[in-house]
C-alpha cells in the first residue's frame, strides 16, 4: 500500500447502477451533497481469512444502517437495500478484491442549490479499495495515544448522531487534526454535558475491575456495527458488560480503554491525555476481545456461531 492517506485506484467503481471507470466516476461541482454535506455513506469490510476466502462483515446491518441514514437525512435512495448490497458485492467482485474497504454513499446531485431543493436526483455511489490497518499496524498491537478534543459531539437536536452523514464529520475532522497536530493519533470527543461521547471514527470502551463499559447509545453516539459486535462477543466470554455514561476522569483511571470501528477494528489506547492507561501495555481484556473478533473476521475456521455475520464473496 502507498501512503496511507491516498487512495490507490482499482478499476472499478458503481455508479448510479452502472460500473463505470475509476477516473470517470465523478460529479459535478455544483453537487447539492458538496455543498451542503446532506449525503448518507457507510464503512465496511471485506476480509480475507486465513485460508484464502474473503467474507464481507456484517454487510446486512451496515446497509440497514445507510437507510437509517437516510431515513435521518430525508434522502430517499432510488434502489433497495437488496439492490446495494448486491451492487457492494458486484463492485468488490468486479475489481478481484479479496479484502477491501467498501465506501457507498448516497447524496444528493446537481441541479439546484436551494437548501430546500426537492427536485434535485437522489445518487449512489459504491467504491472499494484497499485500506489497512486505520489507526496503523503498530496501533492494533502496541496501543496509540489518544486525546480528548477541544469539540464537543454535537448536542441531541442539532447533530443527527445516529446518522452517519457527511457534513456531520466537519467535528470529527477538526478534532482528528487538532490532536493529531498536537503530536496524538486519535481525539476523543465530550458530548455537551462532558461526558466521553465517541472518537472521530470510533466508539470508546473502558474496562475497571474486569467490567467492560461503554457509552449508551441514548448518547450522541453513531451506533457502531463493531461496537455492537463487541458487546455480542464480550458476553459470549463471560464478560460482564455495562452500557452507562461517564466522563474524562473515569478513562484516566481505567485499566484498559480501546477503540472500535470497521476502519479501527479493535485498537487498544495506551495513553488518554497525557496519562498511561494501565500498565501501558494492552491490557488482557482488550486482548481477550480482539482476538474474539479477529477469530470471526479473519480465522481460517470462523467460530460456528456468528456465520450470519459473514457475507461470502
Ligand atoms: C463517529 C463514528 N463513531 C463510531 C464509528 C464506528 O462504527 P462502526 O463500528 O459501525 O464502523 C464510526 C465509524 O463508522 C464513526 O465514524
Amino acid at each position: 500500500m502507498g501512503h496511507p492517506g491516498i487512495l490507490q485506484p482499482v478499476e472499478k467503481i458503481w455508479l448510479d447502477g452502472t460500473l463505470v471507470d475509476w477516473s470517470a466516476a465523478t460529479v459535478h461541482v455544483l453537487t447539492h451533497s458538496l455543498h451542503y454535506g446532506v449525503a448518507a455513506f457507510e464503512g465496511i469490510r471485506l476480509y480475507r481469512r486465513e485460508d484464502g476466502r474473503s467474507a464481507v462483515f456484517r454487510l446486512a446491518e451496515h446497509i440497514d444502517r445507510l437507510f437509517d441514514s437516510c431515513a435521518i437525512a430525508t434522502l430517499a435512495p432510488p434502489y433497495s437495500r437488496e439492490d446495494i448490497s448486491r451492487a457492494c458485492l458486484e463492485t468488490l467482485r468486479a475489481n478481484k478484491m479479496t479484502e477491501a474497504y467498501v465506501r457507498p454513499i448516497v447524496f444528493l446531485g446537481d441541479g439546484g442549490l436551494g437548501l430546500g431543493s426537492l427536485d434535485v436526483p437522489t445518487r449512489v455511489a459504491i467504491a472499494v479499495y484497499q485500506w489497512g490497518a486505520y489507526l496503523g499496524d503498530e496501533g492494533l498491537k502496541k496501543g496509540i495515544r489518544a486525546k480528548v478534543s477541544s469539540y464537543t459531539r454535537g448536542a441531541l437536536n442539532s447533530a443527527m448522531s445516529k446518522g452517519k452523514l457527511s457534513g456531520q464529520y466537519v467535528n470529527s475532522v477538526l478534532a482528528k487534526r487538532e490532536v493529531m497536530r498536537a503530536g496524538y493519533e486519535e481525539a476523543i470527543l465530550l458530548d455537551a454535558q462532558g461526558h466521553v461521547a465517541e472518537a472521530s471514527g470510533e466508539n470508546v470502551f473502558m474496562v475497571k475491575r474486569g467490567r467492560l463499559i461503554t457509552p449508551p447509545l441514548s448518547s450522541p453516539i453513531l451506533a457502531g456495527v463493531t461496537r455492537d459486535s463487541m458487546l455480542t462477543l464480550a458476553r459470549e466470554l463471560g464478560i460482564t458488560v455495562e452500557e452507562r455514561t461517564f466522563a474524562r476522569d473515569e478513562l484516566y483511571i481505567a485499566d484498559e480503554v480501546f477503540f472500535t470501528g470497521t476502519a479501527a477494528e479493535v485498537t487498544p489506547v495506551r495513553e488518554v491525555d497525557d496519562r498511561r492507561v494501565g500498565n501501558g501495555e494492552v491490557g488482557p481484556l482488550t486482548r481477550r476481545v480482539q482476538d474474539a473478533f479477529f477469530a470471526v473476521v479473519k480465522a481460517a475456521r470462523p467460530p460456528e456461531k456468528h456465520q450470519e455475520w459473514l457475507t461470502w464473496l
